[in-house]
Protein backbone atom coordinates (compact mmCIF):
# COMPACT_ATOMS: atom_id res chain seq x y z
CA UNK A 1 0.00 0.00 0.00
CA UNK A 2 1.04 3.44 -0.60
CA UNK A 3 1.51 6.46 1.75
CA UNK A 4 -2.07 8.00 0.45
CA UNK A 5 -3.20 4.53 1.38
CA UNK A 6 -4.38 4.06 -2.49
CA UNK A 7 -3.67 0.47 -3.75
CA UNK A 8 -0.96 0.42 -6.08
CA UNK A 9 -1.81 0.89 -9.77
CA UNK A 10 -0.35 -1.36 -12.45
CA UNK A 11 -2.01 -2.57 -16.09
CA UNK A 12 -1.25 -3.75 -19.44
CA UNK A 13 -1.28 -1.81 -22.49
CA UNK A 14 -1.70 -3.44 -26.08
CA UNK A 15 -3.82 -2.82 -28.97
CA UNK A 16 -6.10 -4.55 -28.34
CA UNK A 17 -6.06 -5.95 -25.37
CA UNK A 18 -9.39 -6.79 -23.81
CA UNK A 19 -8.52 -10.84 -24.11
CA UNK A 20 -5.37 -10.06 -22.24
CA UNK A 21 -5.96 -12.54 -19.04
CA UNK A 22 -3.00 -10.65 -17.34
CA UNK A 23 -5.72 -8.98 -14.96
CA UNK A 24 -7.19 -12.58 -13.68
CA UNK A 25 -3.26 -13.52 -13.20
CA UNK A 26 -2.43 -10.25 -11.36
CA UNK A 27 -5.28 -10.58 -9.90
CA UNK A 28 -5.02 -13.54 -8.33
CA UNK A 29 -0.92 -13.45 -7.42
CA UNK A 30 -1.68 -10.18 -5.14
CA UNK A 31 -4.51 -12.35 -3.06
CA UNK A 32 -1.69 -15.04 -2.97
CA UNK A 33 0.92 -12.57 -1.87
CA UNK A 34 -1.58 -10.21 0.16
CA UNK A 35 -0.59 -7.24 -2.04
CA UNK A 36 -2.80 -4.50 -2.49
CA UNK A 37 -2.80 -3.02 -6.39
CA UNK A 38 -4.82 -3.08 -8.95
CA UNK A 39 -3.99 -3.72 -12.54
CA UNK A 40 -6.40 -2.58 -15.13
CA UNK A 41 -6.58 -2.68 -19.07
CA UNK A 42 -5.10 -0.16 -21.32
CA UNK A 43 -5.92 -0.17 -24.69
CA UNK A 44 -3.49 2.45 -26.68
CA UNK A 45 -3.47 3.01 -30.16
CA UNK A 46 0.61 2.71 -31.41
CA UNK A 47 0.15 6.99 -32.22
CA UNK A 48 -1.04 7.61 -28.79
CA UNK A 49 1.19 4.87 -26.57
CA UNK A 50 3.93 6.92 -25.53
CA UNK A 51 2.44 9.75 -24.04
CA UNK A 52 -0.24 7.89 -22.65
CA UNK A 53 2.18 5.67 -21.40
CA UNK A 54 4.19 8.88 -19.78
CA UNK A 55 0.48 10.27 -18.35
CA UNK A 56 -0.11 6.97 -16.47
CA UNK A 57 3.47 6.90 -15.24
CA UNK A 58 3.12 11.01 -13.91
CA UNK A 59 -0.27 10.00 -12.17
CA UNK A 60 1.18 7.54 -9.93
CA UNK A 61 1.02 4.43 -11.80
CA UNK A 62 3.70 1.92 -10.45
CA UNK A 63 3.98 -0.83 -13.45
CA UNK A 64 2.77 -1.56 -16.54
CA UNK A 65 3.03 -4.71 -19.20
CA UNK A 66 3.58 -4.19 -22.43
CA UNK A 67 2.07 -6.24 -25.36
CA UNK A 68 1.46 -6.29 -29.17
CA UNK A 69 1.74 -4.39 -30.79
CA UNK A 70 3.83 -2.18 -28.19
CA UNK A 71 6.80 -3.96 -27.45
CA UNK A 72 9.46 -2.15 -29.37
CA UNK A 73 7.89 0.92 -29.14
CA UNK A 74 8.08 0.81 -24.86
CA UNK A 75 11.57 0.24 -25.97
CA UNK A 76 11.74 3.98 -26.56
CA UNK A 77 10.10 4.79 -23.45
CA UNK A 78 11.93 3.24 -20.81
CA UNK A 79 14.96 5.69 -19.48
CA UNK A 80 17.01 2.35 -19.23
CA UNK A 81 16.73 -0.78 -20.09
CA UNK A 82 17.79 -4.39 -18.49
CA UNK A 83 20.02 -6.09 -20.12
CA UNK A 84 17.67 -8.77 -20.85
CA UNK A 85 15.40 -6.13 -22.79
CA UNK A 86 18.38 -4.73 -24.47
CA UNK A 87 18.98 -7.99 -26.07
CA UNK A 88 15.49 -8.49 -26.99
CA UNK A 89 15.46 -4.59 -28.72
CA UNK A 90 11.93 -5.34 -26.61
CA UNK A 91 9.85 -4.29 -23.87
CA UNK A 92 7.02 -5.87 -21.79
CA UNK A 93 7.37 -4.84 -18.55
CA UNK A 94 7.80 -1.17 -17.13
CA UNK A 95 8.58 -0.53 -13.85
CA UNK A 96 9.12 3.37 -12.09
CA UNK A 97 12.21 3.73 -9.80
CA UNK A 98 12.43 5.22 -7.04
CA UNK A 99 14.26 8.38 -8.56
CA UNK A 100 11.15 8.07 -11.11
CA UNK A 101 12.99 7.17 -13.73
CA UNK A 102 11.55 4.38 -16.31
CA UNK A 103 13.17 0.95 -16.33
CA UNK A 104 12.32 -1.24 -19.00
CA UNK A 105 12.60 -4.33 -18.83
CA UNK A 106 11.66 -7.94 -20.92
CA UNK A 107 10.29 -11.53 -18.82
CA UNK A 108 8.82 -13.63 -21.43
CA UNK A 109 12.54 -15.69 -21.88
CA UNK A 110 12.55 -15.95 -18.16
CA UNK A 111 8.98 -16.79 -18.23
CA UNK A 112 9.42 -19.60 -21.31
CA UNK A 113 12.47 -20.79 -19.61
CA UNK A 114 10.69 -21.05 -16.19
CA UNK A 115 7.92 -23.29 -17.60
CA UNK A 116 9.82 -25.68 -20.02
CA UNK A 117 12.77 -25.90 -16.77
CA UNK A 118 10.30 -25.91 -13.80
CA UNK A 119 6.60 -26.91 -14.44
CA UNK A 120 7.81 -29.25 -17.57
CA UNK A 121 10.82 -30.67 -16.17
CA UNK A 122 12.51 -30.21 -19.94
CA UNK A 123 16.38 -30.37 -19.98
CA UNK A 124 18.28 -27.64 -22.32
CA UNK A 125 21.91 -28.43 -21.71
CA UNK A 126 23.39 -30.46 -24.33
CA UNK A 127 20.22 -30.77 -26.27
CA UNK A 128 19.04 -30.10 -29.38
CA UNK A 129 16.43 -26.75 -29.79
CA UNK A 130 14.38 -25.93 -32.73
CA UNK A 131 13.39 -22.19 -32.80
CA UNK A 132 10.28 -21.64 -35.30
CA UNK A 133 10.00 -18.10 -36.35
CA UNK A 134 12.62 -15.22 -36.41
CA UNK A 135 10.31 -12.70 -35.27
CA UNK A 136 10.26 -10.49 -31.93
CA UNK A 137 9.12 -13.61 -30.20
CA UNK A 138 11.87 -15.72 -31.28
CA UNK A 139 14.54 -12.70 -30.16
CA UNK A 140 13.13 -12.29 -26.44
CA UNK A 141 13.67 -15.84 -25.42
CA UNK A 142 16.47 -16.76 -27.68
CA UNK A 143 19.23 -15.38 -24.63
CA UNK A 144 17.85 -17.73 -21.71
CA UNK A 145 17.63 -20.65 -23.93
CA UNK A 146 21.48 -20.08 -24.79
CA UNK A 147 22.60 -19.52 -21.43
CA UNK A 148 21.06 -22.95 -20.57
CA UNK A 149 23.88 -24.17 -23.32
CA UNK A 150 21.97 -26.36 -25.62
CA UNK A 151 24.01 -28.78 -28.06
CA UNK A 152 22.85 -26.36 -30.62
CA UNK A 153 19.94 -23.82 -31.09
CA UNK A 154 18.72 -23.77 -34.96
CA UNK A 155 16.42 -20.74 -35.59
CA UNK A 156 14.55 -21.95 -38.66
CA UNK A 157 12.21 -18.89 -40.85
CA UNK A 158 10.03 -18.84 -43.37
CA UNK A 159 12.20 -16.39 -44.80
CA UNK A 160 15.81 -17.97 -44.15
CA UNK A 161 17.77 -14.28 -44.19
CA UNK A 162 16.05 -13.24 -41.75
CA UNK A 163 16.91 -16.62 -39.47
CA UNK A 164 20.45 -15.98 -40.62
CA UNK A 165 20.75 -12.21 -39.31
CA UNK A 166 19.06 -13.02 -35.93
CA UNK A 167 21.57 -15.98 -35.44
CA UNK A 168 24.42 -13.90 -36.14
CA UNK A 169 23.05 -11.39 -33.64
CA UNK A 170 23.41 -14.05 -30.79
CA UNK A 171 25.88 -15.91 -31.87
CA UNK A 172 28.32 -15.16 -29.18
CA UNK A 173 25.82 -16.33 -26.65
CA UNK A 174 26.52 -20.28 -28.05
CA UNK A 175 26.06 -22.18 -30.93
CA UNK A 176 23.42 -20.66 -32.87
CA UNK A 177 22.49 -21.30 -36.49
CA UNK A 178 19.44 -19.95 -38.77
CA UNK A 179 18.08 -21.81 -41.59
CA UNK A 180 15.02 -21.94 -43.73
CA UNK A 181 12.17 -24.79 -43.55
CA UNK A 182 13.78 -26.57 -46.42
CA UNK A 183 17.12 -26.53 -45.19
CA UNK A 184 16.75 -27.72 -41.41
CA UNK A 185 19.36 -30.62 -41.13
CA UNK A 186 20.20 -33.11 -38.43
CA UNK A 187 17.03 -35.28 -38.14
CA UNK A 188 14.70 -34.95 -34.61
CA UNK A 189 15.20 -32.29 -32.28
CA UNK A 190 14.49 -32.33 -28.42
CA UNK A 191 12.16 -29.63 -28.24
CA UNK A 192 10.76 -27.71 -30.90
CA UNK A 193 9.68 -23.90 -29.95
CA UNK A 194 6.85 -22.52 -32.63
CA UNK A 195 7.86 -18.59 -32.18
CA UNK A 196 5.78 -17.80 -35.04
CA UNK A 197 2.57 -15.64 -35.06
CA UNK A 198 1.26 -18.53 -37.73
CA UNK A 199 -1.11 -20.01 -35.06
CA UNK A 200 -2.78 -17.00 -35.02
CA UNK A 201 -4.26 -16.89 -38.09
CA UNK A 202 -4.27 -21.40 -37.62
CA UNK A 203 -1.43 -22.07 -40.19
CA UNK A 204 0.99 -23.88 -39.44
CA UNK A 205 4.89 -22.99 -40.41
CA UNK A 206 5.71 -25.46 -43.15
CA UNK A 207 8.56 -26.85 -41.35
CA UNK A 208 9.62 -30.91 -42.44
CA UNK A 209 8.17 -33.87 -40.31
CA UNK A 210 11.55 -35.19 -40.06
CA UNK A 211 12.03 -32.40 -36.72
CA UNK A 212 9.87 -34.87 -34.60
CA UNK A 213 10.78 -37.52 -33.36
CA UNK A 214 9.79 -40.58 -30.39
CA UNK A 215 11.07 -37.66 -27.27
CA UNK A 216 10.51 -34.73 -28.86
CA UNK A 217 8.43 -32.31 -27.31
CA UNK A 218 6.85 -29.04 -29.10
CA UNK A 219 5.54 -26.24 -27.02
CA UNK A 220 3.94 -23.26 -29.07
CA UNK A 221 4.01 -19.59 -27.40
CA UNK A 222 0.95 -19.13 -28.82
CA UNK A 223 -2.29 -20.53 -26.48
CA UNK A 224 -6.07 -20.79 -27.33
CA UNK A 225 -9.09 -22.39 -25.60
CA UNK A 226 -8.20 -25.51 -28.33
CA UNK A 227 -5.46 -26.74 -29.42
CA UNK A 228 -3.26 -24.26 -31.60
CA UNK A 229 -2.65 -25.61 -35.78
CA UNK A 230 0.63 -26.19 -34.52
CA UNK A 231 -0.58 -28.40 -31.57
CA UNK A 232 -2.76 -30.43 -33.77
CA UNK A 233 0.56 -30.76 -36.48
CA UNK A 234 2.53 -32.06 -33.97
CA UNK A 235 0.52 -34.58 -32.90
CA UNK A 236 -0.64 -35.55 -36.47
CA UNK A 237 3.43 -36.19 -36.81
CA UNK A 238 3.41 -38.71 -33.71
CA UNK A 239 4.50 -36.34 -31.05
CA UNK A 240 3.50 -37.04 -27.62
CA UNK A 241 3.72 -34.15 -25.25
CA UNK A 242 2.66 -31.13 -27.38
CA UNK A 243 1.86 -28.30 -25.56
CA UNK A 244 0.40 -24.63 -25.24
CA UNK A 245 2.12 -21.41 -24.13
CA UNK A 246 -0.26 -21.10 -20.77
CA UNK A 247 2.42 -21.52 -18.44
CA UNK A 248 4.55 -19.34 -20.42
CA UNK A 249 2.22 -16.57 -20.07
CA UNK A 250 1.61 -16.99 -16.35
CA UNK A 251 5.75 -17.37 -15.69
CA UNK A 252 6.07 -14.16 -17.28
CA UNK A 253 2.86 -12.79 -15.44
CA UNK A 254 5.64 -14.03 -12.36
CA UNK A 255 8.89 -12.38 -13.59
CA UNK A 256 7.17 -8.75 -14.01
CA UNK A 257 5.39 -8.90 -10.46
CA UNK A 258 8.55 -9.67 -9.32
CA UNK A 259 10.06 -6.71 -10.83
CA UNK A 260 6.93 -4.48 -9.48
CA UNK A 261 6.81 -5.78 -5.96
CA UNK A 262 10.16 -7.53 -4.92
CA UNK A 263 8.60 -10.97 -4.74
CA UNK A 264 7.98 -13.54 -6.86
CA UNK A 265 4.50 -15.12 -6.64
CA UNK A 266 3.69 -18.79 -6.53
CA UNK A 267 2.67 -20.08 -9.98
CA UNK A 268 1.05 -23.48 -9.87
CA UNK A 269 -2.73 -22.92 -8.20
CA UNK A 270 -2.58 -19.53 -10.97
CA UNK A 271 -1.86 -21.55 -14.08
CA UNK A 272 -4.11 -24.40 -13.04
CA UNK A 273 -7.19 -21.72 -12.05
CA UNK A 274 -6.39 -20.15 -15.48
CA UNK A 275 -6.72 -22.97 -17.67
CA UNK A 276 -9.99 -23.78 -15.71
CA UNK A 277 -11.29 -20.44 -16.37
CA UNK A 278 -10.10 -20.01 -19.98
CA UNK A 279 -10.96 -23.29 -21.22
CA UNK A 280 -14.55 -23.03 -19.61
CA UNK A 281 -15.43 -19.96 -21.21
P1 LIG B 1 6.31 -11.51 -33.57
O1 LIG B 1 6.70 -10.28 -32.83
O2 LIG B 1 4.99 -12.12 -33.15
O3 LIG B 1 7.40 -12.52 -33.64
P2 LIG B 1 6.88 -10.70 -36.29
O4 LIG B 1 8.11 -9.98 -35.91
O5 LIG B 1 5.96 -10.12 -37.32
O6 LIG B 1 5.94 -10.97 -35.04
O7 LIG B 1 7.30 -12.17 -36.75
C1 LIG B 1 6.35 -13.12 -37.11
C2 LIG B 1 7.07 -14.45 -37.33
O8 LIG B 1 6.11 -15.45 -37.68
C3 LIG B 1 8.08 -14.42 -38.46
O9 LIG B 1 9.11 -15.33 -38.16
C4 LIG B 1 7.23 -14.89 -39.64
O10 LIG B 1 7.99 -15.42 -40.70
P3 LIG B 1 8.61 -14.41 -41.83
O11 LIG B 1 9.79 -13.75 -41.19
O12 LIG B 1 8.99 -15.31 -42.96
O13 LIG B 1 7.50 -13.44 -42.16
C5 LIG B 1 6.45 -15.98 -38.96
N1 LIG B 1 5.20 -16.36 -39.64
C6 LIG B 1 4.03 -15.72 -39.65
N2 LIG B 1 3.10 -16.40 -40.33
C7 LIG B 1 3.70 -17.53 -40.77
C8 LIG B 1 3.27 -18.67 -41.53
N3 LIG B 1 2.01 -18.78 -41.98
N4 LIG B 1 4.16 -19.65 -41.78
C9 LIG B 1 5.42 -19.55 -41.32
N5 LIG B 1 5.90 -18.51 -40.61
C10 LIG B 1 5.05 -17.51 -40.32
Amino acid sequence: MSSQEQPDQYGVAGHPVSHSWSPFIHGLFARETRQSLTYRLYDFTPAEFHERVVEFFASGGRGLNVTLPHKIAAVDVANELTPRAARANAVNTLAVRSDGRLLGDNTDGAGLVHDLCDNLGVVITRRRILMIGAGGAARGVLAPLLALEPAELVIANRTEDRAQSLAREFQDLGTVSGAGFRTISGGAFDLIVNATSASLSGEVPAVPDGVIGDETLCYDMAYGKADTAFIRWAVSKGCTRALQGWGMLVEQAAESFRVWRGMRPPTAHVLTALKERALRI
